[in-house]
């Protein structure tokens, strides 16, 4: 079926600006959902007006379920294997502590993953004595995905990484990683925050933690994050504990704890909760627009600017070979300053951003590949 070059799969209802800017900055900040901006300011202002009238103790119990639901949906996990939290950083943090990797055992990461991805680590090996072996990228920031896999063996106490690189995109086979850390008695641990919203996440495969941050991809708020844990990762104590770690949050007698008995214990106190209604309102979204339609989109849409840029003469960063690609994509044009040249397109109203010495062009389902001609041409006369 041909898809007419002004098709956007997320539309412009839901996702207005997409029609004012060539927004291709998902990986930095996703377009909000429309109707999940409006629940956030709707119960905002029920708190505002009415506190705890319009926001009870039983209100406070259950208004993360919904959120909750949607991403056990979205990881093809249980609702059970899901907490919500704050952002990726501070579950993966209090992960990190329950899982305490030891002394002389390696965390394998790899040396162009997010900060926030392998900084909870590195916190640990700070107090363990375990320490994080860097598997290196090439010239082209891609990392050989059999050196990754060579570089896990009975030394390995973690392996920590991002699903799709911040700065390329390049897309790891969790499956092939989670099998591996296995084998060698490792976990697997998966920062979604560059992959949930744009790829599928089936924590089936045996990952043993999946942990993102809502405000890129998920095109939800600031403020909110959720994790899968395991079975097995459900049973540690986890490194950041409060009020609503008890299995009764009401309870307010400290001194007993009864953790709760599933992923909720890695929950552990107040968040901006309204952030949690809007979060829900865009990954049901993502989930009723089907997360194979939405891949389809943006492979298709990445592909054309992969091919305009190459057109252009830019170097196109990351790995060659499709399945190892997500919708981001990294680029550097020879004789100009990236950072001079991210300004330029920004006065064009082409929306990306500069990363370390390259421009990262993040399309999402709002867009469309007239969005990408209006983006090449403005880099043609740029050049
Ligand atoms: C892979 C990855 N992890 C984490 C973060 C940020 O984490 P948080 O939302 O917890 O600050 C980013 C932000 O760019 C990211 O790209």
């Amino acid at each position: 079926m041909s898809v007419s070059n002004s098709f956007r799969l997320g539309s412009p209802e839901v996702f207005p600006p997409a029609e004012r800017h060539v927004y291709l900055d998902a990986a930095s900040v996703g377009l909000s959902h429309k109707g999940g901006a409006a629940a956030i300011s709707a119960w905002q202002n029920a708190l505002a007006e009415e506190g705890t009238i319009a926001f009870d103790e039983q209100a406070e119990v259950e208004c993360l379920d919904n959120l909750n639901e949607a991403t056990a949906r979205l990881f093809n996990a249980t609702t059970d294997d899901i907490a919500v939290a704050s952002s990726e950083t501070v579950l993966m943090q209090s992960l990190a502590w329950a899982v305490m990797p030891e002394k002389g055992t390696k965390i394998v990461a790899t040396d162009i993953t997010h900060p926030s991805t392998v900084y909870p680590w590195m916190r640990l090996c700070d107090h363990t004595g375990a320490e994080v072996h860097w598997v290196r990228a090439d010239a082209s920031q891609t990392i050989d995905p059999d050196e990754l896999e060579a570089s896990i063996d009975d030394n390995t106490s973690v392996v920590c990484l991002s699903q799709c690189e911040y700065g390329t995109g390049q897309q790891y086979d969790l499956k092939r990683y989670a099998d591996k850390a296995h084998a060698h008695g490792a976990i697997l641990v998966v920062d979604a925050t560059q992959s949930a919203g744009q790829v599928p996440i089936d924590a089936s495969c045996g990952v043993d933690a999946v942990a993102t941050s809502t405000y890129k991809w998920l095109c939800g708020p600031f403020g909110t994050g959720m994790m899968y844990v395991s079975p097995a990762m459900q049973k540690l104590n986890p490194g950041i504990l409060g009020w609503r770690s008890h299995k009764d949050m009401w309870d307010f007698q400290a001194d007993r704890l009864e953790l709760v008995d599933n992923a909720k214990r890695y929950e552990f106190g107040t968040m901006a909760y309204g952030t949690a209604f809007g979060a829900t309102e865009s990954v049901r979204h993502l989930l009723d627009t089907g997360m194979d339609k939405i891949v389809e989109h943006n492979r298709r849409v990445s592909k054309h600017l992969i091919a305009g840029l190459n057109d252009l003469g830019a170097e196109v960063l990351g790995p060659k070979t499709d399945a190892d690609r997500s919708a981001t994509v990294a680029a550097r044009f020879p004789g100009k300053n990236s950072r001079d040249f991210a300004k330029t397109l920004k006065e064009a109203n082409v929306i990306a951003s500069l990363r370390r010495d390259f421009i990262r062009f993040s399309p999402h389902y709002y867009n469309n590949i007239d969005d990408i001609d209006q983006g090449l041409a403005a880099i043609k006369a740029a050049l």
